[in-house]
């Protein structure tokens, strides 16, 4: 979809006008006719307002004003059921007018609204909309902005939709290559030979019943004049399918959306296209381990024993708690860099899904309190709102093993945490965990997030680096 600014309403196009109440409207533009049934539908707490005036369409929107977040979060809501309404009427083009604070939040309600994952289908029933032009209360800066933001969401839910079949460890990581090209990030990816040689012995593991390659790949962001000395590391979990290995998922309750596994270096690439098509100013890495975890002959087994990149070793109880298993080499890994700051992201655990539904991302860690408060107030700026767990040390009673120096399975009580806590053991700085495995996939759309792959925490990402 084309989406530009525009200095003024086109006579012929069709027109949004968004706003708060109905005395912001120019009278001017309206009949009187026209104006008295904008009365009335109001009072029938009607929000979309639609006028056919035969040769276009003029569509009045209400939505909630304020500079707080909620406001935000209304004008997304109000954009969805714009677009919604204007690809049912099969318009193609649409000018937006709104002097709104929340004139961004719209724009990107709108562009996530109007995504679809078409690939493979034959009938594609495209939506109509195609040209949107924004008259109003936002800067052209402003304007690209969120359309790279949105663009980089909408690049994350394409690659969680990609199934196994087509999104292997080495398309995925070729997929964060084209990425870089365009927006002018670095990207170096590691194959079997050296994620042998760095001895990763946690993805090897998980790679053993695989066919194919793992991959490990290396993202960098690094401005001219970083405002942080030291990185800030961005982990992604890359199961690019999920078949819990030797300890089988069942089908159809949990292994259909299984390739909803690496959502979590999904958000990873979608984060740093947003960051550096926006050049922020600081220095971010990013590290993703990818492999498939299958039941395949030489699949590891409960009972083995790995020896991790760090040396240390685990006793393998559950092959299907594998992301942690790959997350926590990369954990390890990012040790070299000194890093300031580790925020990892990953659909680790049904316990997190069960806890809060699609609602929210769980969150734990041992960075400070303003770190995860501002963590917190990311989270609510861009609807992706994080419930934080407690990291009590107590929980690591339940990882140790009479055999190696941890299990990678707790006894099932807090199952979330103890998968936070497992991975902990691997890091030596500020650390937070991000759980995404309830919103990273939804069967059915919820307002603007489209079914399928949500693209959760590319926006959560760049609004914390945005703002660090
Ligand atoms: N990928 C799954 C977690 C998941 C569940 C993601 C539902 C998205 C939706 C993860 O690898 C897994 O299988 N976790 C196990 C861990 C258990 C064996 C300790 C789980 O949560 O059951
Ligand atoms: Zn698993
Ligand atoms: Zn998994």
């Amino acid at each position: 979809m084309e989406i530009k600014k525009i200095t003024k309403i086109g006579s012929k196009n069709n027109v949004a006008f968004v706003v708060n109440t109905e005395k912001e409207l120019d009278y001017a533009f309206f009949s009187k006719e026209e104006f008295a049934y904008i009365k009335n539908q109001l009072k029938e707490e009607n929000k979309l307002i639609v006028i056919n005036r035969l040769s276009k369409f003029v569509f009045v929107v209400f939505t909630d004003n304020g500079n707080d977040y909620k406001a935000n979060q209304s004008a997304r809501k109000s954009a969805c059921k714009l677009v919604e309404k204007v690809n049912e009427l099969k318009l193609k083009e649409l000018t937006i007018s709104s002097d709104l604070s929340s004139t961004s939040a719209f724009v990107e309600g709108l562009l996530l609204t109007n995504y679809q994952f078409l690939k493979y289908l034959t009938d594609k029933k495209e939506n109509s909309l195609k040209s949107v032009g924004v008259v109003g209360k936002i800067s052209s800066n402003e304007l690209q902005e969120i359309i790279n933001i949105a663009t980089a969401t909408n690049f994350a839910k394409d690659l969680v939709n990609e199934p196994v079949s087509f999104l292997n460890a080495t398309q995925f990581a070729e997929e964060a290559k084209k990425l870089s090209k365009e927006a002018g990030f670095k990207v170096e990816v590691f194959g079997k030979s050296k994620i042998e040689t760095l001895q990763m012995g946690g993805l090897l593991a998980v790679n053993k019943g695989s066919i194919d390659q793992p991959t490990f790949t290396i993202l960098e962001w690094k401005p001219a004049k970083a405002k942080n000395k030291k990185p800030i590391i961005l982990v992604g979990k890359g199961v690019v399918y999920d078949t819990g290995g030797l300890s089988l998922k069942p089908t159809p309750n949990s292994m259909d959306t299984m390739k909803c596994d690496m959502g979590g270096g999904a958000a990873v690439i979608g984060a740093f296209y947003a960051i550096a098509k926006n050049k922020l100013p600081y220095h971010v890495i990013g590290l993703i381990p990818a492999t498939d975890n299958r039941p395949g002959g030489n699949a590891y087994a409960p009972g083995d024993v790995i020896t991790m990149h760090n040396k240390k070793t685990v006793e393998v109880l559950n092959t299907d708690a594998e992301g942690r298993m790959i997350l926590a080499d990369a954990l390890s890994y990012a040790q070299k860099y000194k890093p300031e700051l580790v925020l990892d992201m990953a659909t680790l655990t049904g316990a997190a899904a069960a806890a809060i539904g699609h609602y929210g991302v769980v969150a734990m860690g041992n960075a400070d309190e303003k770190t995860m408060n501002k963590l917190k107030e990311s989270g609510n700026n861009v609807y992706e709102r994080i419930v934080e767990f407690p990291f009590w040390e107590e929980y690591n009673e339940q990882l140790k093993s009479t055999i190696a120096d941890m299990t990678n399975l707790g006894n099932g009580l807090g199952g979330a945490i103890t998968a936070g806590k497992f991975l902990e053991k691997f890091t030596d700085y500020p650390y937070i965990h991000l759980d995404i495995a309830g919103p990273a996939f939804i069967k059915k759309p919820v307002d603007y997030i489209s079914q399928g792959g949500t693209g959760v925490g590319v926006r959560l990402f760049y609004d914390f680096i945005k703002n660090y």
